[in-house]
């Protein structure tokens, strides 16, 4: 049985404030406190009608944005994905606290229920199965084992552990864990990353793009939602987007497309005249299902050292047939280009990829590979050696730039950003590994290299083991 739609909100202020005689500017001021009056009906639980009265007041902006949610007008309230489920290890533990004090509406016993602080997808998965499905598959829910089974960085310790959760983690994710006082642990939490592996064995956080409380598809289909994490000179996605053509009619006429379109209905010319990153790796288009799986619609690995097919990338075999994937993408721009600019297109984007792969990345390991079989380079650890850096940089920073601008149609990118440099980087790490090779000179090793003091140890939780 469907309740009613129980919550109406009136913008009293306004009137109120007509009625006072406050003129419209006065009222358009930054931080002028904006009322809504809230009427509940008697189908809504009396416990959650104390979260919402009493957060009201404690977190105003907490409350605004779940109001102004669909979740809100569906009648979702905080019980349904806050509510504490048996085992649950993350109930809040001074919670309980305020239902006693004096200084608060609906502070009283009988509302107490436990509270559980983290939402995860196996928490909205009860409503939104094929969503959680789809994003468990993908390399955003599972980067906190990709990670550990290829990076330097965590594996051979050359970072602090709290440079990891301020920095990598914010982006890719913490293992969340509980302290000995029984909290969550403050070297892992607060966190919203991709593959955030939660107290209850789900990976993720549907939070890294749908913010809460709004949960929002129109936040979710801009460029926005995404470029906290897809950018820098490491993978610069928002940055190669923003130089596209398509980034630039997204600026100049986004005030004229639908991002509140309901949800699996979002159109190509109808709603959006150039694509942003959901619509091309998440909606539905034309033929094409939207999807959570990022991993979707990808031919290439362009994030690896040597660019390899998704189905042959070892860390994370996408189990999917890269052609099927190609096939999804050149359809969802089939709705906008002819077949020609899209073959030509992906003609010049797998040439990039062998010329990447058999000029540059392939001759560059082979000398590296030489350095460490003579000995000439060190082994125990990584980065405090210039040659292992310029190595890493050829194909971590300028060769992803050259990769994915030529990607994403971004010209700047592909080349001066990315060939170009490429090229520099290939010239300088090439003549000092000739030198050391034609000299038997061992590399100077970095003794005070800083902060090498991060855990090793892959997690347990997802590796195994103690
Ligand atoms: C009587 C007031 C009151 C009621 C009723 C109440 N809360 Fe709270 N809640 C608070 C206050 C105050 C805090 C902040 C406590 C703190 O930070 O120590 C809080 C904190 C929280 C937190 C954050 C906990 C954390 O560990 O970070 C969550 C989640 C939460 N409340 C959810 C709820 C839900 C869901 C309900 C209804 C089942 C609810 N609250 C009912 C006052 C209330
Ligand atoms: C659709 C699910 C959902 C609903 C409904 C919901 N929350 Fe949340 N809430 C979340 C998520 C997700 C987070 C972020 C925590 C995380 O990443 O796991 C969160 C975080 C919070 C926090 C901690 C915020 C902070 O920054 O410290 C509080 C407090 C909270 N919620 C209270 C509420 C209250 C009160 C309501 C009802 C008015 C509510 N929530 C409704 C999903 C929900
Ligand atoms: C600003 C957010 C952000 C930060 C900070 C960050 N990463 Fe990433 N990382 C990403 C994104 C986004 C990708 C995906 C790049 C792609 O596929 O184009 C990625 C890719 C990777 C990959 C490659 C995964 C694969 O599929 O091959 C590894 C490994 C990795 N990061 C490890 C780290 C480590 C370790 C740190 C800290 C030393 C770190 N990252 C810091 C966002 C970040
Ligand atoms: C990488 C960004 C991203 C993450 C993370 C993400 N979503 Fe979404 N979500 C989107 C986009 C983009 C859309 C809009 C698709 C469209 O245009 O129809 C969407 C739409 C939705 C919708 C509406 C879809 C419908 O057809 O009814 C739901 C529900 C949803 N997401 C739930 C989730 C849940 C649950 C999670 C966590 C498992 C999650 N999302 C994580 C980007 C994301
Ligand atoms: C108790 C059921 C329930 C739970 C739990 C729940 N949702 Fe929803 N959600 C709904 C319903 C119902 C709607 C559709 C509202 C409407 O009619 O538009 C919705 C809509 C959405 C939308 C689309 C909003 C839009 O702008 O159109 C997103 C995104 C979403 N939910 C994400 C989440 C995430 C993320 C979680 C977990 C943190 C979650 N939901 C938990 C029931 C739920
Ligand atoms: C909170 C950080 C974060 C946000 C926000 C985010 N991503 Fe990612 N994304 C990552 C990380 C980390 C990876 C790398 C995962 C790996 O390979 O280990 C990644 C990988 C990807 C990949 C590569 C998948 C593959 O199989 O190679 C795509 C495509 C992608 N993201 C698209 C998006 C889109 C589109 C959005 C916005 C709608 C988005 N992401 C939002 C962090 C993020
Ligand atoms: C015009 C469509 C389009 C838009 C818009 C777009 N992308 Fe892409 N993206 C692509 C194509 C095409 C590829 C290459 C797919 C392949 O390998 O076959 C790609 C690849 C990627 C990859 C995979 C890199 C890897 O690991 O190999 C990531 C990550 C990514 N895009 C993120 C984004 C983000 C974030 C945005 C927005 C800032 C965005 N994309 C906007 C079409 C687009
Ligand atoms: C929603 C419509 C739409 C979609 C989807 C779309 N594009 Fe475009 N694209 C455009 C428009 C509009 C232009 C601008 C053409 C012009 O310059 O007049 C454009 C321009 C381009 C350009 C020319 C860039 C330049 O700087 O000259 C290329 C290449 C391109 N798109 C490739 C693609 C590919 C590949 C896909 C799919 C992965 C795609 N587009 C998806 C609308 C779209």
């Amino acid at each position: 049985m469907r309740r009613r739609k129980v919550l109406i909100f009136t913008a009293v202020t306004i009137l109120a404030l007509i009625a006072a005689g406050v003129s419209p500017p006065a009222m358009a001021q930054p931080n002028f406190a904006k009322v809504k009056e809230f009427r509940i009906e008697r189908s809504i639980p009396p416990e959650a009608v104390a979260c919402i009265e009493c957060h009201k007041q404690t977190s105003p902006g907490l409350f605004a944005d779940w109001a102004n949610s669909r979740h809100a007008n569906a009648n979702i309230t905080c019980l349904d994905c806050h509510l504490a489920q048996p085992g649950d290890q993350d109930v809040a533990k001074g919670h309980d606290a305020v239902y006693s004090r004096k200084d608060l509406p609906y502070a009283e016993a009988k509302y107490k229920v436990p509270v559980a602080t983290v939402v995860t997808p196996k928490d909205c998965s009860r409503c939104h199965p094929d969503e959680v499905t789809q994003y468990s598959k993908s390399k955003h829910a599972n980067t906190i084992e990709i990670m550990w089974k290829l990076d330097p960085w965590l594996n051979k310790g050359m970072n602090s552990d709290n440079e990891r959760k301020t920095g990598c983690y914010h982006c890719h994710g913490t293992v969340l864990a509980i302290d000995d006082k029984g909290k969550l642990d403050a070297t892992t939490w607060p966190n919203v990353g991709v593959g955030r592996l939660n107290l209850d064995g789900s990976k993720g956080s549907c939070t890294s793009c749908h913010s809460r409380h709004r949960f929002a598809v129109s936040e979710a289909r801009r460029p926005e939602a995404c470029d906290s994490c897809h950018l820098g000179p490491d993978h610069p996605q928002i940055e190669i987007y923003e130089e596209s053509k398509h980034g630039t009619i997204y600026h100049a006429f986004n005030d004229e497309f639908n991002f509140k379109a309901a949800a699996g209905t979002w159109t190509p010319g109808t709603d959006y005249r150039a694509p942003t990153c959901a619509a091309c790796h998440m909606s539905g288009s034309g033929k094409v299902t939207g999807t959570h799986d990022v991993t979707e619609r990808i031919s290439w690995e362009t994030q690896a050292p040597l660019t390899v097919r998704p189905q042959d990338f070892a860390a994370f075999p996408s189990g999917t047939d890269w052609k099927v994937e190609r096939e999804k993408m050149k359809n969802v721009c089939l709705a906008c280009h002819s077949d020609a600019w899209v073959d030509d297109f992906y003609h010049g984007y797998d040439k990039a990829v062998e010329e990447y792969n058999e000029v540059y990345y392939k001759p560059a390991k082979a000398k590296f590979d030489e350095l460490n079989s003579k000995g000439l380079l060190d082994q125990t650890k990584f980065f405090d050696e210039r040659l292992e850096v310029e190595f890493y940089e050829l194909w971590h920073h300028e060769g992803r730039r050259a990769r994915m601008g030529v990607m994403m149609m971004a010209p700047d990118y592909a080349w001066w950003h990315g060939f170009y440099e490429v090229k520099l980087r290939f010239a300088n790490f090439m003549e000092e590994a000739n030198h050391l090779i034609e000299t038997g000179q061992k590399a100077y090793i970095a003794k005070d290299f800083p902060n090498a003091t991060g855990d090793t140890t892959r997690p347990p939780k997802i590796f195994g083991g103690k």
